[in-house]
């Protein structure tokens, strides 16, 4: 087939004849179109309606944190990521914050900011005093309108904010709407409002609205998780290789480093997001969306830095700290719709949106407080290694006991790799 990708009329066809053209395009074996075509508790139907030009869907493990006890509530945690470690790693932090008590989180009520632009206004400064000073009027209005039901549940618009940027096109007036979203991620809900109202923005103004969308740095949409950890349980959990005070030292000084340093802050928050995006994933969540809000919300202070912060108490103990942004939802989206995700949130149990980033704070802040403990002492390649080579020694074809044995036999020689894997499995069977 010639290889031609101006497939017209593509969308219009079935997902199995979409998945014939990709496969005779790509010469993909029957086996590879297979593999694509095939789904699973996501059916075909549905993930055709979800996004477009859909040919099959595709997996990521499915994992379960322990030990999470936030708010005195016990938590299982669903996580979806496809790197080892993670979920080990959230589980034996959680398990390390019990005795203290596990995690205690707050969160803001959940408003989502719209963004209107307004370009050539004559008088920025005047339109943005105008638009301020009908901001009762115009939230009023709003929710009277209510076009997304939000008032219904609890939610609407709560406040306006008006300010003049200088841009390189010139002055423009940003007009924030802040919305109370309650259990929507709430980007439909804003982006309506902000298209609904903006006619009432060019009247004050006498300008022209352009953009009218959500902004993803959630910064009125926060949550906030502390834990504490003993540091005779650090030392403990380190089977005494290491002081308990140095442990705690050194988790300070890997989160002071991270402070000071935006290359290194931008691993440590890396971090933090291996637990936050496999839990938003999981429930179904945009995961882009709590991304970008993250990352902007770590340079805040003017220059980017943790999201965490590490302090010690009087007793000497570690108090670790997080606060992120957190757009995400529990209707509205994918997570009604996704099957798996529909389970991920029943195993949590959360009641509310508030309640679920909370749970993404705490699962961040254990993820976090994991890595640098391992940083901070043994590294992290060990335990890395050990998981690395169970995946090896599976793919070369170990199972049951053999895969143990197989990876430990490849960590003792520090060559993992597919092949001499495949040569120790031979060993062994023979
Ligand atoms: C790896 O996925 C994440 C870490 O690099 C985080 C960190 O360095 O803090 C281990």
């Amino acid at each position: 087939m010639e290889r031609k990708s101006d497939i017209s009329g593509f969308h219009e066809l079935s997902p199995k004849k979409r998945l014939e053209l990709v496969k005779a395009f790509a010469e993909l074996t029957p086996e590879e179109a297979k593999a694509l075509g095939k789904t699973g508790a996501l059916d075909e139907k549905t993930a055709d309606m979800m996004i477009e030009n859909v040919v099959g869907t595709t997996e990521l493990p499915f994992g379960i944190a322990t030990n999470f006890l936030i708010n005195g509530k016990d938590y299982l945690i669903p996580m979806v990521i496809e790197e080892p470690s993670v979920v080990a790693a959230a589980s034996f932090a959680a398990k390390l914050a019990r005795p203290a008590g596990g995690f205690t989180a707050t969160s803001t009520p959940p408003v989502m900011i719209g963004q209107v632009q307004l370009v050539g206004v004559k008088n920025p400064e005047k339109a943005a005093r105008d638009i301020l000073a009908k901001k009762q009027q115009i939230i009023d209005y709003a929710n009277e309108v209510d076009p997304c039901v939000l008032v219904k549940f609890g939610g609407g618009m709560r406040d306006i904010e008006a300010r003049v940027i200088a841009t390189p096109a010139g002055k423009m007036v940003i007009v924030h709407l802040l919305v109370d979203c309650r259990d929507a991620m709430g980007a439909n809900a804003v982006n309506t409002l902000a298209e609904t109202l903006s006619p009432m923005f060019e009247d004050i103004s006498g300008g022209k609205t352009r953009l009218r969308i959500i902004s993803n740095l959630a910064d009125k949409r926060t949550a906030k998780s502390k834990a504490v950890w003993k540091k005779e349980d650090l030392e403990k959990a380190s089977k005494g290789q290491f002081k308990g005070e140095d442990i705690v030292n050194g988790i300070i000084e890997a989160w002071a480093f991270a402070f000071s340093d935006p290359y290194r802050a931008t691993t440590h928050n890396k971090g933090i997001m291996n637990g936050v995006d496999a839990v938003v994933i999981a429930t179904g969540n945009d995961w882009r969306a709590v991304e970008a809000g993250a990352h902007a919300f770590a340079s805040m202070r003017g220059r980017y830095g943790p999201l965490t912060k590490y302090s010690k108490d009087k007793d000497g103990n570690l108090v670790g700290e997080i606060e992120i942004p957190t757009a995400i939802g529990l209707v509205g989206g994918v997570t009604r719709t996704h099957p798996i995700a529909k389970v991920a949130v029943r195993i949590l149990g959360v009641k509310n949106a508030n309640e679920l980033s909370e749970v993404i704070a705490s699962v961040g802040l254990a993820q976090n407080f994991a890595a640098l403990r391992a940083l901070a002492t043994e590294g992290i390649q060990k335990g890395h290694m050990r998981l690395h080579a169970r995946n090896i020694a599976v793919m070369a074809g170990a199972e049951g006991k053999d895969v143990d044995i197989v990876a430990a036999k490849m960590v003792g020689e520090k060559r993992i790799r597919v092949d001499r894997a495949k040569e120790i499995l031979e060993e062994i069977r023979k």
